[in-house]
């Protein structure tokens, strides 16, 4: 009432300010409880992110718990699974010198990997190992061993096998199902006795070229043959005679197969090589390796890995020439992935020319490097047994001294191959305790029973079931009290005049006889 005209405008003004503070206000209320209810919702979010993240895998863990208690095998619980990411984790810690053996850590990244009878001791010949991310049969026993390897289609492939071993396409042994299948149609008739015939006569030729190399490094003085490298020459043996035999490439002791692009590296240095940098050919992109510096592990990588391509491109490319060319008869792995690619008319019936390279890769690196380990850990082990050695030595001079007696100067794969059964005992009983392939993965596509000591076992979908063969070969069950002795004769059943005769399963005083 007393405000004069001049203070009206004020008034008004102020009003409006009051209103538009008001109005301010209003809106201010609404905006902070928004902003507030915002960033609780953001945080109860993120609380239930972090909550699930930490419960799911104890969710999971009781729930594969339960699972496991259900099966009735004794079981162990992991905090990580066997299989890809233990062993990746495995070999990246040891790498750094950051796994020590004994630990808890090494332990459990270490259960289903090879590692003798050393876990059944205490769990039995079939545990179950349980952990958030599933269930791992873990089995020591031949029977079921056999019963899940004689099932491929019950015991496919776990599905993860495809990413590691598809280096240079797919193969036989990265595939399941239809194309597993495909595989191994075209690759089996490869594998006849005609390729063991191939296989032997390689064997001998090239046996004599690793001789002529020792003797000539030792000044021709057999009487004091020294040989250094055993483990480089065994090497380069197995890789010659596969790439003989079963590529139909035969080679001098230091040829190399015609290359189809220059490489600076022999084809030995290139598989040594891409051996060497299988953890960094497997783990990395290959655009990645391919953008390395030349000079660095991941560059020597790339390096091996295209080198050993060209190395086989050039196979394949001469062998392709080669069947072009009229009355060809050759016969052997790689016509048999060429035929495959080229003539079958049916697409489903055809491999891709990727996957002959696949399937090309495949058997040279799963057979040479396995059979040198078994040829050199054979003549370490004969070495160091001189009477194992001398019966071995009077078996080839009975066979040499009967291949005379009929006539011949040469050793003969038809004639005397079955005669030398102590040659069979020493590579029998070297596989058996140093088997390369320690460990075959397998996956349960339906609810599986196995039966195990006389009781069955439903074994759930999605386990994954890991046979150690080390622990097979190790058991005393099966092998008797010197299961970890090196001992050819218990191949042996009687030795006499017509040569020792071979048992095809061992001499344990178990029922597991099924090996
Ligand atoms: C001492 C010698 C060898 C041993 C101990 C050995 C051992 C094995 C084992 C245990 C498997 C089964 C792996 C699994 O199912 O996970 C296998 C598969 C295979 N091996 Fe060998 N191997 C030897 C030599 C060879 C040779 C010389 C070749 C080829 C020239 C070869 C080619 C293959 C192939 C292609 C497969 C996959 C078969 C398939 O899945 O159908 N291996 N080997």
């Amino acid at each position: 009432t007393n405000l004069g005209a001049a203070e009206l405008p004020l008034m008004l003004c102020s009003a409006s300010n009051i209103s538009a503070a008001r109005m301010q206000l209003c809106s201010d209320i609404p905006m902070q409880s928004r902003t507030v209810s915002v960033v609780g919702a953001g945080l109860a979010a993120l609380f239930l992110y972090f909550a699930m993240t930490f419960l799911r895998p104890l969710v999971s863990l009781y729930g594969n718990l339960r699972r496991a208690r259900a099966i009735g095998l004794p079981m162990k619980v992991v905090p990580f699974p066997p299989g890809p990411f233990s062993f990746f984790t495995f070999q990246i810690l040891r790498r750094f010198s950051l796994l020590k053996p004994g630990t808890m850590l090494h332990q459990s990244l270490n259960m289903g990997r090879p590692d003798g009878y050393g876990h059944h001791k205490e769990m039995g010949d079939a545990f179950v190992t349980v952990s958030p991310a599933g269930l791992t049969l873990i089995v020591a026993n031949p029977k079921v061993a056999t019963h899940v390897n004689s099932k491929r289609a019950e015991f496919p492939k776990p599905p993860n096998t495809v990413v590691l071993i598809n280096i240079y396409g797919r193969n036989v042994i990265n595939t399941d199902g239809d194309t597993w299948r495909l595989h191994r149609r075209v690759t089996g008739q490869a594998f006849s006795e005609r390729l063991h015939r191939a296989m032997w006569q390689e064997g001998v030729n090239q046996a004599r070229f690793m001789m002529e190399s020792w003797l000539t490094s030792n000044e021709r003085n057999p009487d004091r043959l020294r040989v250094s490298e055993l483990e480089r020459d065994a090497l380069h043996l197995a890789l010659n005679v596969i790439t003989g035999a079963a590529y139909g490439y035969p080679l001098r002791w230091n040829e190399d197969p015609q290359c189809a692009s220059p490489t600076g590296l022999s084809y030995r240095a290139a598989v040594v090589q891409f051996t060497a940098h299988l953890m960094p050919i497997f783990l990395t992109p290959r655009w990645l390796l391919r953008l390395a510096r030349k000079d660095s592990t991941r560059g020597r990588a790339w390096e091996a890995y295209t080198a050993f391509e060209s190395y086989m491109r050039g196979m394949l490319d001469r062998q392709r020439a080669r069947l072009g060319a009229a009355q060809c008869t050759d016969e052997n792995l790689l016509t048999v992935l060429i035929r495959s690619e080229d003539q079958d008319e049916k697409a489903s019936k055809k491999m891709t020319a990727k996957e002959v390279m696949g399937n090309t890769f495949i058997f040279l690196f799963a057979g040479h490097e396995t059979t040198a380990n078994t040829l050199h850990y054979s003549l370490l082990l004969l070495a160091q047994r001189q009477d194992v050695q001398q019966r071995f030595l009077n078996e080839v001079d009975d066979i040499v001294e009967k291949a005379a007696q009929e006539g011949r100067c040469e050793l003969d794969y038809d004639l005397d191959f079955n005669r030398a059964r102590w040659a069979l005992a020493i590579m029998s009983e070297t596989l058996r305790m140093f088997t390369p392939t320690g460990i075959t993965n397998k996956w349960t596509a339906t609810d599986q029973p196995i039966t195990f000591d006389g009781c069955t076992y439903m074994i759930p979908q999605g386990t994954r079931i890991s046979i150690s063969g080390m622990a097979v070969h190790y058991n005393p069950k099966v092998w008797g009290g010197n299961a970890a002795e090196w001992e050819p004769s218990r191949w042996i059943i009687q030795e006499g005049g017509g040569g020792a005769l071979m048992r095809s399963r061992p001499n344990g005083k178990s029922e597991n006889d099924a090996y």
